[in-house]
């Protein structure tokens, strides 16, 4: 199994050019199953793991993609199965964001159920339930959801989500372009990423008003179109390397992000003492004074801390003076990091869905393991400024959601190298 290697205390300098956004990305292909036109898209992080399951998945269901360079381009004009099956769907959770659009253009789709994943349960209630409103005939059998759509097609709605759901939000919008009438999503999701999508959406020929606040209203259309569009910067990898530069105290220029998608990141981190100043369409990233301070943070649907950011902050504590409290509210179990930072020196106690860490003077380099994505980048956070050689496992997640890792961390100074 491929590993990476890390030998701690190299500040980085330099600058870091930041992908288009993953979980953007891999709800815009799904949004290509609504039309036969083709959809091309700029800024596409193709080098993803993510991208190639989601790819194998589209493929799968008869859709064809290119890929090239960071451009991408998905026809779903010869479409032969609306099935997604277990063993395709299991890789990632987000392959239920095929199911609404699916139904919406073909009247019925069969989508394995993605099943629990380390971080937590993650039910997909909320997705059958907005489906269900707008007309859907849903079943559940041997693992499957099995949806069809009323004679008609999907009929408009009125969708009050009980809880905010990216993934739900994103799945009743999809469907609901192509519904007969107007549907309202009440509650919604405001992630950048619903933004994104939506206003791809609209470029294909949608009607939807309200994106970014927590009233949708989508008026259906008969039929979508192809459509161009950019891909928005992956927010949670500036953030991570915001956070990287502010650990190791070099000052680092993240090129073409989008710094008014991390304000309660970079909130929090000024506090914490990272400086941030935006040149254009860049950050230039650096640490004021000698240690970082401990900060708390609570994690909270956008425009609120983002789950996705939460390892690689206590990653930062664990160095920073003083104490931080970390609390958890999106997902049940998502403290799979703190025995690893552990094993690294840091001090770290967790009690139900908040952990207190108490900043050490510095981590040791470990074999580390990590179960997910934003996991195993905060450990190569620690490993970054540990004395000595950090070995972190299981390199695959890292590469679900982070483009070319090592090479835009070794280009900054890092003595950091992949090892087969
Ligand atoms: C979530 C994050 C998103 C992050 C992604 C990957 C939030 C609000 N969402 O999106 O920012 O990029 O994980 O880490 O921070 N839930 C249900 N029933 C459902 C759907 C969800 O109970 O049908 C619950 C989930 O278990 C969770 C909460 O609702 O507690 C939010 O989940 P949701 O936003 O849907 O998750 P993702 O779309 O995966």
């Amino acid at each position: 199994m491929d590993r990476i290697r890390i030998i701690g205390g190299n500040q980085l300098n330099g600058e870091i050019p930041i992908s288009g956004a993953k979980n953007a990305a891999l709800k815009l292909m799904s949004a290509a199953l609504l039309t036969d036109g083709t959809l091309n898209f700029t800024n596409s992080p193709n080098e993803l793991r993510d991208i190639s399951s989601q790819t194998e998945l589209l493929e799968h269901l008869g859709c064809v993609v290119t890929r090239e360079e960071n451009r991408m381009s998905v026809s779903a004009a010869n479409i032969h199965t609306r099935t997604a099956p277990y063993e395709l769907v299991r890789k990632m959770r987000t392959s239920i964001l095929v199911l609404g659009p699916l139904l919406a253009r073909f009247g019925e789709a069969k989508v394995s159920l993605p099943g629990g994943c380390a971080i937590g349960t993650r039910p997909v209630d909320m997705h059958l339930n907005a489906l269900e409103e707008l007309g859907a005939d849903i079943k559940l059998e041997q693992g499957y959801i099995d949806a069809k759509a009323p004679a008609g097609g999907l009929q408009g709605g009125k969708i009050l989500f009980p809880k905010v759901s990216v993934g739900a939000t994103e799945n009743a919008m999809m469907a609901a372009t192509l519904a007969n009438g107007t549907t309202v999503l009440a509650n919604a999701a405001k992630e950048p990423e619903i933004v994104d999508l939506g206003e791809c959406l609209i470029k294909m020929g949608a009607k939807i008003s309200g994106l970014g606040t927590e009233k949708i209203t989508i008026e259906g259309v008969k039929s979508l179109n192809g459509a161009e569009h950019e891909i928005l910067p992956d927010r949670i990898e500036t953030g991570t390397y915001t956070i990287a530069a502010g650990m190791t105290g070099g000052t680092v220029t993240l090129k073409n992000t989008r710094i008014d998608h991390l304000s309660a990141v970079l909130g929090h981190l000024s506090q914490a003492g990272i400086e941030v100043e935006e040149q254009g369409t860049d950050i230039v990233v650096s640490r004021e004074g000698e240690r970082l301070q401990g900060v708390d943070i609570m994690t909270e649907p956008y425009p609120g801390f983002p789950t996705d950011m939460q390892a690689q902050f206590m990653a930062m504590l664990t160095v920073a003076e003083g104490a931080g409290m970390v609390t958890e509210t999106i997902f049940e179990n998502r403290f799979m990091h703190v025995p690893e930072l552990v094993r690294m020196g840091a001090d770290i106690s967790v009690q139900g869905n908040s952990a207190i860490v108490r900043g050490v003077g510095g981590l040791k380099g470990a074999e580390v393991m990590a179960t997910d994505l934003r996991a195993s980048v905060a450990l190569v956070l620690a490993g970054l400024v540990a004395e000595g050689e950090t070995m972190v496992n299981r390199v695959y997640h890292l590469e679900r959601g982070y483009e070319r890792l090592v090479r835009k961390l070794s280009a900054c100074g890092a003595n950091i190298e992949r090892l087969k």
